[in-house]
């Protein structure tokens, strides 16, 4: 939210804040410690995710280049402007699509919050970064995905090393980017630090959650680190005349399995997945778009019972559940990962209409779409390009 009538406020505070200081003894360098990093980018907002070392009162100064204009972010959730915290996702709204804007991250710590008598001290900003609202008439997109990282930050970092994701509009993580999250910010460490490192600044990421994501003591906090616009990890997005169907395939075993202490329900996650995709196909953005791309961690395969893992459960699932209303469609790509080997399921008349490539768990992809088809280029982390191809529907 823009702020406003609390802007003159804010700036005698930071006018007052070095006598202030003066008085209070220095306990070490403010900082940024995590971020900033882009989620929920559209064609009309984007929100900016960051930490700081200590408690504090943030906010986000945005400008168009070449304006002198800048306007001041904060959040306001029911009435209290968002502060003393040090985790912070401030939403910027009311962009016009198709614009570039700058970016900067401001924060005063607050040493002491009492009422009337709050103390401010140092105060700390960022350079300006830059993004690139969504164009929604923009034909043909470019993004980047990728899987199985399992915590594997200096693969991760290689597998980007390699990547022009630069050119990317969007960077899709296709699942089990942690194996077990147990350890609090431990997606900082795992991929949020080197994606910032990397694109975050400037590309936003989105979180496809993989079957190990939802495992672990803090599996349940993750949506303190991503953005959720619905709530659900499930859901779809448009970069221009792409539209991505985006799917929440859970864990790969019956929610019956010890595994899970009988504190899994995604046997109805699925069913209620499958209710809400019957929709998605039936919407006016999906039956507009020129490109139709699925990603879901857990690939559809049938158990064609020969296997004694349980683990084909949830690929099977996924199979019978999902299959049977995309086929229905014009599907470009599903695109997957999870089973850690790379796997392209060509086109199989009524049994997937469309092709289906699976990630392994050392690759990463850069995507082109536009009139020619779904352009793919695969690179591994040693850098060797594993796969280019078109697909054309
Ligand atoms: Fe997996």
């Amino acid at each position: 939210m823009v702020l406003q009538k609390n802007y003159k406020a804010f700036l005698m505070v930071c006018m007052v804040w070095p006598m202030l200081a003066l008085a209070q003894k220095e306990v070490g360098p403010y900082r940024f410690d995590h971020g900033p990093y882009l989620q929920g980018l559209t064609d009309e907002r984007v929100t900016v995710y960051f930490t700081t070392s200590e408690k504090g009162f943030s906010s986000i100064e945005l400008r168009e280049p070449n304006d002198g204009t800048i306007t001041r972010h904060v959040t306001i959730d029911d009435g209290l402007i968002q502060a003393n915290n040090t985790l912070n996702a401030i939403a910027l709204k009311g962009l016009k699509p198709d614009t570039r804007y700058e970016y900067r991250l401001f924060s005063t710590r607050i040493k002491q919050f009492r009422l009337s008598r709050n103390v401010y001290t140092d105060t700390i900003r960022t350079d300006w970064y830059s993004f690139k609202t969504v164009n929604p008439k923009a034909a043909g997109c470019t993004f980047v995905t990728t899987s199985d990282i399992h915590d594997d930050a200096k693969k991760y970092e290689r597998l980007l090393s390699h990547t022009a994701v630069d050119q990317a509009d969007m960077v899709f993580l296709l699942g089990d980017i942690l194996s077990h999250f147990s350890r609090e910010g431990q997606p900082y460490s795992s991929f949020i630090d080197v994606s910032v490192d990397k694109f975050a600044k400037e590309i936003p990421f989105v979180l496809i959650r993989g079957n190990h994501d939802t495992r672990g003591s803090l599996s349940r906090t993750y949506d303190r680190y991503i953005q959720r616009p619905d709530k659900h990890f499930y859901g779809v997005y448009s970069l221009g005349d792409t539209f991505f169907i985006l799917l929440d395939t859970g864990e790969d075993k019956p929610d019956s399995h010890h595994d899970y202490s009988g504190l899994t329900a995604f046997e109805d996650y699925r069913k209620e997945q499958a209710e809400w995709l019957k929709q998605v196909v039936k919407t006016k953005a999906f039956k507009a778009a020129k490109h139709r791309i699925v990603m879901a961690h857990i690939p559809p395969i049938k158990d064609d019972g020969t296997s004694t893992r349980v683990s084909v459960h949830g690929p099977d699932m996924v199979y019978k559940l999902y299959l049977p209303i995309l086929n229905k469609e014009k599907i470009d790509l599903m695109i997957s990962g999870h089973t850690h080997r790379f796997q392209l399921i060509e086109k199989n008349k009524n049994v997937n209409n469309f092709p289906i490539l699976i990630n392994d768990n050392d690759s990463m992809s850069l995507y082109t779409v536009s009139a020619k088809g779904v352009h793919v280029k695969t690179v591994n982390s040693t850098g060797e390009v594993t796969m280019e191809r078109t697909f054309v529907r």
